[in-house]
């Protein structure tokens, strides 16, 4: 087949609360506000902002109707507004809830029916032990453990098609351990920030050399929710991002898919490797700005020559997610 087709969504804040918005978001944003209040936008918090719940039914349809013509559909973390047991349970709802087609029996939207194709990789909110950014929660592994397949707690990875090795995708955390990790002022920089952690990175560089030599795999996609390059803000910096993206040029990885900014852009690590960003696709703060990504990959002699990414925008006035451009990514 010289084609795969991979749906990329990020940052869907699911959470116990829906349409729950933050002060200071509203505050640096109200433009947003005043373009989609639609009666929905009463619930503010000092808590971190949760999800629209009209763009996830949106995005719900959507999957359910792409859905059969997928290779994988890829996640690439803030799946939860926090580690929470109650906002992970919303978001593991969303994705793994039954007898879906778009929603479940009590009207809440689901993509359930097509969680074989489903891969993930956390995202900082999805580590929050509180709504005030404590870092490290065990939760998300514990919740998600049918669907973020590894004992190592940080690095995943699979097959896009499970009989064919030439394509893998690897998820790998680099979410904050410890307040110390997040740099002065902790309190503040804990809620945006990731961090490349050292072991993470022997143990990726040992993982992908076993693909390498073992299994002779040729093509690599790396999802990490915070981009590795420059180009975010203080607050929302991955640290030490030049180890990761060093490593990617090493083993010759096609592309990154990372989410995290909340908007959809391209662009590449120092080294030039391709990092697809996907903006959010149902986080209250940005609505009616949420995005869906559909990613056709061309496979040529066995490697993957080219993408053709394919934006969907949420209309709110019609509810659906409609398509409003396309580029194509030469990769070699
Ligand atoms: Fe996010």
């Amino acid at each position: 087949m010289p084609y795969r087709r991979l749906l990329h969504i990020s940052d869907t804040h699911f959470c116990e609360f829906p349409n729950r918005n933050n002060h200071l978001k509203l505050w640096q944003n109200p433009p947003a506000l005043s373009l989609t209040n639609q009666g929905k936008r009463i619930s503010r918090s000092f808590f971190p902002s949760s999800f629209d719940s009209n763009a996830a039914q949106a995005l719900a349809a959507f999957v359910c109707d792409v859905a059969p013509d997928l290779s994988l559909i890829v996640h690439s973390g803030d799946l939860a507004t926090t580690g929470r047991p109650d906002d992970l349970g919303a978001a593991f709802h969303f994705l793994s809830a039954s007898n879906c087609n778009g929603s479940t029996a009590d009207g809440k939207p689901s993509i359930g029916d097509h969680v074989e194709k489903l891969f993930i990789c956390p995202g900082n909110h999805d580590r929050y032990k509180n709504n005030f950014a404590k870092p490290w929660s065990a939760n998300f592994n514990l919740q998600f453990r049918k669907i973020w397949l590894t004992q190592r707690l940080d690095i995943t990875y699979r097959y896009v098609n499970k009989d064919d090795r030439k394509i893998c995708i690897l998820a790998i955390d680099f979410c904050l351990r410890a307040n110390r990790d997040a740099g002065a002022p902790y309190q503040l920089n804990r809620y945006g920030r990731g961090k490349v952690y050292s072991d993470t990175i022997l143990r990726l560089n040992d993982l992908m050399t076993e693909l390498v030599d073992n299994d002779k795999c040729l093509n690599f996609i790396w999802v990490i929710h915070f981009p590795p390059a420059d180009g975010a803000g203080s607050a929302e910096q991955l640290l030490n991002f030049d180890d990761v993206a060093s490593l990617a040029k090493k083993y010759n990885v096609s592309f990154v898919l990372s989410g995290h900014l909340h908007n959809a852009s391209i662009s590449k690590t120092s080294y030039g490797t391709t990092i697809i960003r996907a903006g959010t696709a149902c986080a209250a703060d940005e609505a009616p700005n949420c995005w869906i990504h559909l990613l056709d990959l061309k496979i040529e002699d066995d490697l993957i020559a080219s993408i053709r990414k394919t934006d969907y925008k949420w209309d709110w006035r019609n509810g659906e997610f409609s398509p409003v451009g396309s580029s194509i990514q030469i990769l070699s």
